[in-house]
């Protein structure tokens, strides 16, 4: 068990406080707050425990100056500031005198947040290399250090690594959450255990699906993903994805887990990837050969609900289809609403799949939408988390 924030009396001390602040954001503007909002407990926790709050997080990737005005913190501080009903100092740099004096000047219960960490990676990386000497400089802002940004905790950074080596630290409340729900649940589920994967490239889910074949019941594919299965079963897919290269590994999956796996039986195929393009629903080993696989059909869909109806956890990471386009999205929305109406354990990946639950407004009817796109899939893949593993153990 590692330490948390409840570990630590915060009255009066300077708490820096890591959040995933790497919100998705359009012409200035904050297209999805969920981040902020899953980070408030934490940040009012501090502030009621009249502690000294420090914030800091990343936001996008910083390669050339270009990147510096539109990656800001700023249109961040503001939403916070609202969300908490509160002043939230903004400091619109990394280091320096004008960010010593400020936190120098906090009040107990005060909140002040820095500019953006990457803001360092113009330098060297010296961020996302985490770099000793600034992992050292802003240790020495604070007193206690508490990690709250799963989203980031893949990541060996010098606001998450770093700081954590020179400073009493502990998880906060997101984190833990996180932990305990992606990590429990799969290493300790109540069962049946159903894991629904989907996105573009077996690749990517490879470790996923190494780790998650042992532990869970079922394991549904759909998404691109889908069709390298189903071309591993000798199908011709037309001109659907096929990730050649884990074509090896789909075949041997099929032929150890075959009753385990569960692969479509019917796709929505189209001529093009277009709203207007002609589609039909064929079974999944009739696929035309110019044709692109595009959803899971409806036959599928009434196979994949048999299964996550009957289950008691259910994880899912990445869409079964191209939900973006609204003509290919009745797979994805239909997983989606079975997820919200059955009630067991539901725990969705970050990334699309979360935008997905956002779309469809069912976020508050899902046990979890994890804040963690990459680090929610090395989670399910059973690696260690570095940003996690540096905090101090109970
Ligand atoms: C994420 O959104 O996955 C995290 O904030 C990490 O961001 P990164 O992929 O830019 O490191």
């Amino acid at each position: 068990m590692k330490k948390t924030i409840k570990d630590y009396n915060l009255e009066n001390k300077k708490v820096i406080i890591r959040v995933d602040f790497n919100v998705p954001m359009k012409d200035g503007l904050i297209t999805d707050d969920n981040r902020i909002i899953e980070s408030l407990p934490t940040i009012k926790y501090a502030i009621d425990n009249h502690a000294k709050v420090i914030l800091m997080s990343h936001l996008g990737r910083i390669k050339t100056s270009d990147d510096l005005g539109k990656n800001s913190l700023k249109a961040v501080a503001l939403r916070l500031e609202h969300l908490l009903n509160k002043e939230v100092i903004f400091v619109n740099s990394t280091r320096g005198l004008e960010l010593e004096n400020k936190i120098e000047s906090l009040k107990p219960g005060d909140v002040l947040l820095m500019e953006n960490t990457r803001y360092e990676d113009l330098d060297g990386q010296k961020e996302s290399l985490n770099d000793e000497e600034l992992g050292k400089y802003w240790a020495s802002l604070g007193d206690i250090y508490i990690n709250d940004a799963f989203g980031t905790a893949h990541r060996s950074h010098a606001s998450n690594v770093g700081i954590a080596s020179h400073l009493p630290n502990g998880v906060g409340f997101l984190m833990e959450k996180e932990l305990k729900l992606l990590g429990d649940n799969i290493n300790n589920p109540k069962r049946p255990l159903t894991v629904i994967l989907g996105g573009a490239k077996v690749s990517d889910k490879i470790g996923v699906i190494e780790n998650l074949v042992k532990k869970a019941d079922y394991i549904l594919i759909g998404g691109g993903m889908a069709f390298t299965f189903l071309k591993a079963k000798g199908y011709q897919i037309g001109r659907s994805l096929l990730d050649q290269d884990s074509l090896e590994f789909c075949v041997d999956m099929l032929n150890i887990y075959g009753d385990k796996i569960i692969v479509p039986i019917d796709v929505q195929e189209a001529d093009e990837i277009d709203e207007n393009a002609r589609t039909a629903f064929v079974d999944a080993s009739q696929m035309g050969t110019n044709k692109i696989g595009v959803d899971i059909g409806p036959r599928t869909i009434e196979l994949f609900k048999k299964y996550i109806m009957e289950s008691q956890t259910v994880v899912w990471n990445g869409p079964v289809g191209m939900f973006e386009i609204s003509s290919f999205e009745t797979g994805t929305k239909e997983i989606a609403t079975t997820l919200a109406e059955i009630d067991a354990t539901t725990i969705v990946g970050g990334g699309d799949t979360g935008s997905a639950i956002s779309k469809y407004g069912l976020k508050d009817k899902i046990t979890h939408v994890s804040t963690g796109g990459g680090a929610s899939l090395e989670l399910l893949e059973g690696k260690k988390l570095p940003g996690v593993e540096i905090i101090a153990d109970k």
